[in-house]
């Protein structure tokens, strides 16, 4: 499963509006100067970006992804960070050593429970925390209406719980299932919603999300995905479209950085 760089480089800014803001910024401050932040699938880096438009200095990042193509533009974009080329399904072998914080985004939504829990056992034996921004929660609310809004929503959300690598993915249950793996293990956890508003502004986002979910819709079985994409490209010029995310901050117990 590749992820564009020209889609992620569209979706980027609409992502840093959507972001919850103060989630943002206690990440930030739990990273801290001098601090070791890996980020997970991390794409060309758009976490790092977010958190030094947040204020954020002098943290040593690990960028950690599968994609050499991506990767590559990371490492032009922000040469003082180590570049790290591997599976997220090997947790065992994720290079967590001395790091104080883990981040991602967009990425909940494709891992499945198990690999949450691994995940989880890890972070919690050396006391690491976890921001996980822009988990998609199910929700998209599209003006004007579309008799087949509901349906083509319900098909989407379907195909979103397939394999995606880990095992059958969270898809729109990722913030929540994850903040109760994090809370069982003692973590304090903060969910904030992060949707993103897509207006006439976001046109060519708004065409290249419609055709991905319709073709999600028709992959999952719903024979008017085509139609409705269609219907809707006609009047990106007039509406708006919400698509639900969830951001997650945990911080680990007896950490004296909780709120
Ligand atoms: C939706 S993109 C998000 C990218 C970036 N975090 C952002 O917000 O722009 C998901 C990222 O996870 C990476 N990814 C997916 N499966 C992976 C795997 N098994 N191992 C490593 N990276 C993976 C993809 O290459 C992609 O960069």
């Amino acid at each position: 499963m590749g992820f564009d760089p020209g889609w992620l480089a569209l979706r980027e800014p609409a992502d840093r509006a959507a972001r919850d803001a103060t989630l943002l910024r206690r990440a930030v401050a739990l990273a801290g100067p001098g601090g070791s932040v890996l980020d997970l699938g991390c794409g060309t880096g758009s976490t790092v970006r977010a958190f030094e438009g947040a204020g954020a200095t002098g943290a040593h990042w690990r960028l950690f992804d599968n994609d050499a193509g991506l990767l590559a533009r990371a490492a032009v974009l922000h040469p003082e960070a180590a570049i790290c080329q591997g599976d997220l399904a090997e947790i065992d072998a994720l290079p967590l050593e001395g790091v104080r914080l883990v981040t991602a985004s967009a990425l909940f939504d494709l891992v499945s429970r198990d690999w949450v829990e691994r995940l989880a056992a890890r972070l919690v034996a050396q006391g690491t925390a976890l921001y996980a921004a822009l988990s998609y929660d199910g929700v998209m609310r599209w003006s004007p209406e579309d008799a087949e809004d509901a349906a083509i929503t319900a098909q989407f959300n379907a195909h979103q719980r397939g394999n995606k690598g880990f095992g059958a993915a969270l898809g729109p249950s990722a913030a929540e299932t994850a903040a109760g793996i994090f809370a069982s293990l003692g973590y304090e956890v903060q969910c904030a919603p992060s949707s993103w508003r897509l207006g006439p502004q976001e046109a060519e986002m708004q065409r290249l999300l419609l055709a991905g979910i319709a073709q999600a819709a028709a992959e999952a079985g719903y024979a008017g995905a085509e139609g409705w994409q269609t219907r809707r490209a006609r009047v990106l010029a007039e509406g708006w479209a919400e698509i639900g995310h969830i951001d997650l901050l945990a911080v680990p117990p007896g950490d004296g950085r909780r709120a």
